[in-house]
C-alpha cells in the first residue's frame, strides 16, 4: 500500500445508513471501493460528533481493505494507540488540532499506520511542506470538514494542482486525497488536478445502488486520462 500508482475510490461512511451498515459496505465493496473512509469528529474541531475506535472496529470485521481513518478532532495524539488496535490503517490529522506535528506524523507511524495530514481549504500548504517526508499521504479538504452532503469548492483544484506540485518537487510518493463533494460531476476535475485517491461520501450511500456509484466514479476518472 504505497502511493504514486492507480487510483483509489474511498467510500465515507459518514453518508451510510448505519442501520444498514453491514449492507451498504459490502455494496461499496462489490463495486470496487479500495479503502473505507471514517470522518471522525469530536464537536471541537468540528461542529459534529460522529465514531470513535469503535467503528474502525467493526468495519475492520467486516473487510480487509485499508480503513483511512480522518480525525477531525483536537489532540488527535489522544487516538493514536486505540486506533491502530482497532485495525485502522491510515491515520489523518489536521495540522491546527496539535501542537507537535511531526512528532505525532511519527507517532502514527511507529504504530503501524499510514500518516496523513488534512488540510481545511484555509489551510496554506506550506504547513506540509514542513513535514513532508513524514508523510504518507497529503489530504486536501474540498469542503470546510464537519458534515457530509456539501459542495465542492472551485478553487479546490488549484489547492490540488499545487500539492501534487508539491509532492512532486520532493520526490514524495505520498498518496493525494481529495476529500468533500466529490461526485460523478467532479472527480475528473480533481482527479486532472494530480489528486489520486477520492473520498465520497453522499455520492456513495445516497444512492440507491452504491456499488454502481463506486464504479462511476472510478470511470469518470478513468476517461479523463
Ligand atoms: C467532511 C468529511 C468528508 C465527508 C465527505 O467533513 O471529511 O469525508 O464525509 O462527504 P461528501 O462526499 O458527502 O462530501
Ligand atoms: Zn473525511
Amino acid at each position: 500500500m504505497t502511493g504514486g500508482g492507480g487510483i483509489r475510490i474511498a467510500p465515507s461512511v459518514l453518508s451510510a445508513d448505519l442501520t444498514r451498515l453491514a449492507e451498504q459496505v459490502h455494496q461499496a465493496l462489490v463495486g470496487g471501493a479500495d479503502w473505507l473512509h471514517v470522518d471522525v469528529m469530536d464537536g471541537r474541531f468540528v461542529p459534529n460528533l460522529t465514531f470513535g475506535a469503535n467503528m474502525i472496529e467493526a468495519l475492520r470485521r467486516l473487510t480487509d481493505k485499508p480503513i483511512d481513518a480522518h480525525l477531525m478532532v483536537v489532540e488527535p495524539e489522544r487516538y493514536i494507540d486505540s486506533f491502530a488496535a482497532a485495525g485502522a490503517s491510515v491515520f489523518t490529522f489536521h495540522p491546527e488540532a496539535t501542537l507537535h506535528v511531526q512528532r505525532q506524523l511519527a507517532a502514527v507511524r511507529s504504530h503501524g499506520m499510514l500518516a496523513g495530514l488534512a488540510l481545511n481549504p484555509g489551510s496554506p500548504l506550506a504547513l506540509a511542506e514542513e513535514v513532508i517526508t513524514d508523510l504518507d499521504l497529503l489530504l486536501v479538504m474540498a469542503v470546510n470538514p464537519g458534515f457530509g452532503g456539501q459542495t465542492y469548492l472551485a478553487s479546490s483544484s488549484d489547492k490540488i494542482r499545487r500539492a501534487r506540485e508539491l509532492l512532486s518537487a520532493h520526490g514524495s510518493r505520498a498518496f493525494l486525497e481529495a476529500d468533500g463533494g466529490i461526485t460523478p460531476q467532479t472527480i475528473a476535475e480533481a482527479h486532472a488536478a494530480g489528486a489520486d485517491t477520492f473520498v465520497a461520501g453522499n455520492a456513495v450511500f445516497t444512492s440507491a445502488d452504491p456499488a454502481r456509484e463506486v464504479q462511476e466514479l472510478r470511470r469518470r476518472c478513468l476517461v479523463t486520462v
